[in-house]
């Protein structure tokens, strides 16, 4: 079975909607999906490189879980990529420890689908948007997953968050995700 690894980067988890029901909605199946809450286990922002690396390794499916926050994720998560993927480690002339896994994405997204287009508001696309992290994955050896999103974040009702969060974790038991296509 995929074992997956969920970390999330919410500055706020308290007054989170989306997020919050989405690691409670995790939180229940401790079998395929580990959690690492960032922002709760890193409050000084200092990484704990080693741990990170070994949670790494013990998993074949990594998802960065994380609120659209000024069109990229919080900056926590972007400190556990410098911190992390260490040259020697992540990357070297000989491979990546990472090859072979997969990387995938879940977003909370305020905007509307159709503002994230280059008619819309926004301009570009999420798929434009989430390179840097898909770049990442090439360089890294992991195979780049289809993001899973959920828009229009403000509109939704509770009924409409406990849906996503059923459909995320269908999305992570699954035994094949979609690979992103550029
Ligand atoms: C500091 C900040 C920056 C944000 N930037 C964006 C953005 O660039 N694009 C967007 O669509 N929504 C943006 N939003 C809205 C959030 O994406 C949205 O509120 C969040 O995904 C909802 O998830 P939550 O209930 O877990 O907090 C931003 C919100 C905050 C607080």
């Amino acid at each position: 079975m995929t074992k997956n690894l969920v970390l999330i980067a919410h500055p706020n988890m308290k007054e989170s909607r989306v997020n919050k029901i989405w690691l409670e909605e995790l939180k229940k199946y401790p079998e395929s999906i580990a959690i690492q809450d960032l922002y709760a286990n890193y409050p000084h922002w200092q990484i704990n490189v080693t741990k990170e690396q070994q949670l790494v390794e013990q998993h074949n499916r990594i998802i960065f879980q994380f609120p659209f926050y000024w069109y990229s994720s919080p900056p926590l998560l972007k400190k556990w990529q410098d911190d992390v993927l260490t040259y020697g480690w992540a990357f070297t002339s000989k491979g990546s420890k990472l090859r072979g896994k997969e990387l995938g994405l879940a977003i909370s997204i305020g905007g509307a689908e159709s503002d994230y287009s280059k008619e819309g508001g926004d301009l570009y696309t999420i798929d434009d948007l989430i390179s840097p992290f898909h770049a990442t994955s090439n360089l890294i050896e992991t195979d780049f997953l289809k993001p899973f999103t959920l828009y229009k974040t403000d509109d939704k009702s509770d009924d409409e968050l406990e849906q996503s969060a059923k459909k995320y974790v269908e999305y992570l038991l699954s035994n094949k995700i979609e690979k992103f296509r550029v």
